[in-house]
């Protein structure tokens, strides 16, 4: 076990060149950037940023292996067998996975220990079950020109899939985009997001421990506008599977476009969790605050439309900005800390100038609105009451611990500004009322909609948004759906 009281122990063994076809390299051009720790912006590692060389060679690994490689070869249990072993490993390592991503993340340590590392598990474990489970099915016709006809369908892999991560759920995300892309026979080039990479690293020197014939999965760090470009428009890769902005999504798509490449797009939201006066309101405080606060509010799902309805509307914002106000705020890697810092200055600027935006738009601040003392890019868990949904604090995602709170009178209203939204990823519905809960459910435009709870997100179910929140879905078929190409054989008797 690594010494976790200094960096250097934390981040011993964890890779910072670029892995392809099974080996880690620097850079062609020697070209490297550093990873700051988002908590002391103190430089942490000096990280390989891929050339253009760099990721041509790291897709040409990963087409070799899906052609003719061993890879290829290999039955379907034997690959249920590889991702069950990569899941022993990070479950040995378990305790490492949560340090680095609380490190480079700025995540309070107790986030990825119960919710993003066990996720990653599980997700390997579920996508292992799928590898000898994958099947096409037979479909009677009424013949071909009097003769009749036998049909059935093969599910095949698609190729080499670039999976291009955000910097929020690391090891999560990974694991979403590259356990149901080995498990139908694809073969991955990984590109890490350039403020979160430790964490995808040590997974790919788990990768190469659990046996992976070298260049199934290839990482390749580097600059979204560089290395991350440089990878989606390859012309060998059949697949991009992405996740991160809408402006950034938009354009992946118009690359993707040129060659027809598959695409799996989760572009965040602006989710909003609707409390009726007939709520279990403490579990619905309970849920919205964590929607709204944990890892710091940078998460796709995170409920950040609070819609209450009038008789409980006071005694809600009351109840949520208490709330706020006694959350500690702190060094991620201390066992009391309930949030930590932002991702990076960029991230930072962006929450604070949504909190003036909010202010100059008039909605009341009722709890935070500031920067955290000292270094480190820390911001207040924030609580704006008395908005609009014309506000812009209430229509762009903020991607921050910054909630909006918005009044409503009936169901009716609730839905429509539920979906007065550029985004529909997910939304919550606290009631105890089942007409009302399903009434919402149905109605709402979102690709996820929880019931009295918050982010109950499930390696079994599907998952992707509506509208602006993208395109596609993953997890559960459907990532087995989004993995596979559908071929149908045709036999005339
Ligand atoms: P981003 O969309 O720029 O980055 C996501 C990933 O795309 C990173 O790996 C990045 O290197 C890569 N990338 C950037 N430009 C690229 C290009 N031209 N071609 C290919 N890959 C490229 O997100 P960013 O700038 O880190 O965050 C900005 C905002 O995006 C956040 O404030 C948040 O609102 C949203 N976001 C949403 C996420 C979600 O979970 N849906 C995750 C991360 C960010
Ligand atoms: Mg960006």
């Amino acid at each position: 076990m690594a010494d976790t009281n200094t960096t250097a122990g934390m981040l011993a063994g964890v890779p910072t060149g670029l892995l392809i076809a099974g080996t880690w390299r620097g850079s062609s051009d020697g070209g490297t950037f550093t990873k700051l720790n988002p908590s002391t912006e103190e430089p942490i590692a000096e990280v390989s940023a891929a050339s253009n060389d760099d990721v041509d060679a790291a897709v040409r690994a990963a087409r070799t292996q899906f052609e003719n490689g061993d890879w290829a070869k290999l039955p379907n249990v034997a690959r249920g067998a590889l991702l069950n072993r990569l899941a022993d490993l990070m479950e040995r390592d378990a305790d490492r996975l949560v340090t680095i991503q609380s490190l480079e993340g700025g995540q309070p340590l107790t986030e990825p220990k119960m919710l993003d590392i066990p996720m990653a598990i599980e997700t390997f474990r579920h996508y292992a079950g799928w590898a000898d489970k994958i099947t096409g099915s037979t479909i009677p016709t009424p013949g071909y020109f009097g003769h009749p006809t036998l049909s059935y369908t093969r599910r095949e892999p698609i190729g080499v899939v670039a999976a291009i991560l955000p910097w929020n759920a690391p090891a999560m995300i990974f694991s979403w985009k590259v356990a149901p892309a080995l498990a139908c026979g694809n073969t991955v080039v990984v590109k890490p997001a350039e403020d979160a990479m430790l964490n995808v690293n040590y997974l790919g020197h788990l990768i190469e421990e659990a046996g992976f014939p070298p260049g199934v999965v290839n990482i390749v760090n580097g600059f979204g506008e560089k290395t991350g470009a440089a990878l989606a428009r390859h012309p060998l890769v059949d697949k991009i599977s992405f996740t991160g902005s809408p402006e950034v999504g938009r354009e992946v798509a118009q690359v993707a476009a040129q060659s027809f490449k598959r695409l799996t797009l989760e572009l965040g939201g602006k989710s909003p969790q609707i409390i009726f006066a007939d709520a279990n309101l403490q579990a619905a405080v309970q849920g919205s605050v964590m929607g709204l606060f944990a890892n710091q509010g940078q998460i796709c799902a995170a409920g950040t439309r609070i819609l209450v309805q009038r008789p409980v509307y006071e005694q809600v914002v009351a109840a949520l900005s208490g709330a706020a106000q006694s959350v500690r705020l702190g060094d991620p890697l201390a066992p009391e800390t309930q949030m930590g810092a932002l991702i990076n200055k960029r991230q930072l600027d962006r929450v604070l100038g949504y909190i003036a935006t909010g202010k100059e738009e008039g909605a009341r601040l009722a709890a935070g609105g500031d920067r955290g003392a000292g270094r480190g890019y820390f911001v207040q868990p924030t609580v704006f009451a008395d908005a609009s949904n014309d506000m812009q604090i209430a229509r762009e995602e903020i991607f921050g611990p910054v909630g909006t709170v918005i009044p409503f009178d009936d169901a009716e209203e609730a839905l429509r500004l539920a979906n007065d939204s550029f985004y529909g990823l997910a939304a919550t519905v606290w009631t105890q009322d089942v007409t009302k809960a399903h009434t919402l459910a149905a109605g709402v435009r979102a690709g996820s909609v929880w019931i009295n709870g918050w982010g109950a997100i499930d390696p079994r179910l599907p998952w992707g948004g509506f509208k602006g929140s993208g395109l596609g879905r993953e997890l559960g078929y459907a990532g087995i759906d989004a993995n596979t190409e559908e071929k149908v054989v045709t036999v005339v008797l």
